[in-house]
């Protein structure tokens, strides 16, 4: 079997074409922009890196974003003034506080800081609670399992009584991801690194969320026939064949498991463009919330 490639790359543009529509839309009937907060604190490169494309991807639909930069040593109580000043500004509907903060930054403290109405990650203790919750819902879901959810039903993917296994229990991606397709009518198994045997989870799962950060761990024979396959990983390996020194692979082994699955996200151009794609639905619905209270 040949799997069917999830285009990532291709659902992200259809989602920000339709983005950049409302946007316009907004503009035009109510005169009103969008905008998001980004803060980042210290000098991480990734992260100085997510954030410029999460600035960029603004500016390309027609939002607003302003960029806070701290330094790595600013206190706690610095970062959570900045988030109460945000809180309080008009112009400013999403607020994105770039994680992780540095290790004396209770990021606990920062994330239920964040007013609700402006949690654009969906990390707020609130968000994630109502998530959990049955017959409750979040004003904001996570981007990167929103996204993946976005791309599952993009392939056509059922998930009602689906086994969905998933492979990582990060607060940003598995335990978010878990919720939502148990919330989709899945039966959920979340799988992680003290999990005895994982294969013998794999093996019968429908769906299967790899978000461990584990290169290239779970192989094509641990694999149900026919299953689809979401790799949120991203992980750099060396490959001196590459001018860059390395490339870039999910948590999955692509080759063996495209023998096997029926449906699998390529890395890069699965998940990855999705997360910034979703983070600009919400934004847009943070504006959307703030408009209808005017
Ligand atoms: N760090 C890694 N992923 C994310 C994300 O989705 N949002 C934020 N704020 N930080 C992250």
């Amino acid at each position: 079997m040949s799997a069917k490639v999830i285009d990532g790359t291709k659902v992200a543009a259809r989602v920000r074409d339709e983005i950049a529509v409302a946007v316009a839309e907004m503009k035009e009937k109510y005169n009103y922009t969008p905008g998001l907060a980004t803060v980042l604190v210290g000098e991480d490169p990734a992260s100085a890196t997510y954030v410029r494309s999460k600035q960029r991807m603004c500016e390309r639909l027609g939002i607003r974003s302003v960029g806070h930069k701290l330094p790595a040593d600013a206190s706690q109580e610095e970062v959570v003034a900045l988030v109460a000043r945000l809180n309080a500004d008009p112009e400013v509907n999403g607020i994105l506080v770039q994680l992780p903060m540095p290790k004396h930054i209770n990021e606990e403290a920062v994330l239920n800081t964040i007013d609700l109405e402006k949690d654009v990650d969906g990390f707020h203790p609130v968000n994630i609670g109502r998530l959990a919750m049955k017959g409750r819902d979040p004003l904001f879901i996570p981007c990167t399992p929103a996204g993946c959810m976005e791309l599952l039903a993009d392939a056509g993917v059922p998930t009602k009584g689906a086994e969905a296994v998933i492979v990582g229990r990060s607060n940003i991606v598995g335990l978010p991801m878990a919720m939502l397709l148990q919330k989709a009518d899945a039966t959920v198994t979340i799988c992680h690194s003290r999990t005895k045997d994982l294969t013998e989870h794999l093996e019968r799962a429908d769906i299967v969320v790899a978000a461990i950060g584990w290169a290239e761990m779970i192989k094509g024979d641990m694999l149900k026939p026919g299953c689809a396959v979401i790799d949120v990983g991203i992980n750099r390996v060396d490959d001196a064949s590459n001018e860059r020194g390395y490339k870039l692979v999910g948590d999955v082994e692509y080759d063996s498991a495209a023998e096997v699955a029926g449906a699998i996200t390529p890395v890069p151009g699965g998940v990855g463009p999705m997360t910034i794609a979703m983070l600009m639905k919400n934004t847009l619905r943070a504006a959307e919330i703030a408009l209808a209270k005017r």
